[in-house]
């Protein structure tokens, strides 16, 4: 479905994707997994077309989207939905003009379609009603159900999700997870989900990829990647705080920097 390939990204010296190479099958959900700062993000917005990598490819529906001029590049992100980090809903409009937005931005659908779509685009992240609310009076579970329903309103045939359950209580990411595994299955729509939640992660992922300073260090199934003996795989599926994986990531020694001022 997309493929990525020997993807480069830097930003000054520091390689935010590091000759990455990976696959994301049809119909399937990937789950790419990693610490903060590891890339994960950096990586949607390559795939996405939202930025362009130094170098590599991103394959398609048949083209290099890193080669795509504009006006192609346009067409085929149609075919994309995005529910970014933070949900990054319009805070000046509505919850019915959030979601109604794509599709004023992409197609002349007549007003009253538009509202029959919005509606069911809501009763499937269920919050039918909720229309008329300002996205200050959500919280932050119906926000992100909300971008769902937005990035879905195109009907999508994959799916990125950054960080869809991050600050959520565990019912909230319990329906969330929901919400994508029946995408997934009832739709068949592909989707890609950035994540730092490895309960969740092991409960919807297919397949797994894991970041660590912009390389991957793993692919593969939930059993695969439960049975790991790459210690940093390792430490990170177990949140231990001592281990390969340092917490912070500088180039200048710690020591250094504060003998230096
Ligand atoms: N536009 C940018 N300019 C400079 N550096 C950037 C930019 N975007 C990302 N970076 C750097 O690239 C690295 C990877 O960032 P990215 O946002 O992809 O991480 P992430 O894995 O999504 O982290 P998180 O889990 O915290 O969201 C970080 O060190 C970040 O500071
Ligand atoms: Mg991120």
């Amino acid at each position: 479905m997309i493929r990525v390939e020997n993807l480069v990204k830097r930003y000054g010296h520091l390689a935010a994707s590091d000759h990455l190479t990976c696959s994301f099958d049809e119909n399937q959900i990937t789950v790419i997994l990693g610490g903060s700062g590891s890339g994960k993000s950096t990586l949607l917005r390559q795939m996405t077309g939202l930025e362009r990598p130094d170098s590599g490819s991103v394959w398609f529906d048949g083209i290099d989207l890193t080669r795509a001029g504009k006006k192609t590049l346009y067409e085929k992100r149609r075919k994309m939905g995005m529910l970014f980090q933070g949900s990054a809903l319009f805070n000046d409009l509505n919850v019915y003009e959030n979601i109604a937005f794509p599709l004023r931005e992409h197609t002349r659908i007549v007003e009253n379609n538009i509202r029959t779509i919005v509606t069911m685009k809501l009763e499937m992240v269920g919050l039918r009603g909720s229309e008329s609310l300002m996205p200050s009076q959500l919280s932050g579970g119906m926000m992100k159900r909300v971008g769902l329903a937005r990035a879905i309103v195109m009907d999508p045939r994959i799916i990125f999700y950054d960080e869809p359950t991050s600050g959520l209580d565990p019912v909230s990411t319990g329906v969330i997870d929901k919400l994508i595994r029946d995408l997934n299955t009832k739709l068949g729509i592909t989707s890609v989900v950035v994540s730092h939640d490895i309960e969740s992660c092991f409960r919807i992922a297919d397949k797994i990829i894991i970041l660590y300073f912009g390389r991957i260090i793993a692919q593969g199934s939930v059993d695969e990647i439960k049975n790991s003996s790459d210690p940093r795989v390792r430490q990170f599926i177990n949140g231990e705080p001592e281990g390969p994986i340092p917490f912070a990531r500088s180039e200048r020694d710690y020591l250094d920097e504060i003998l230096m001022t």
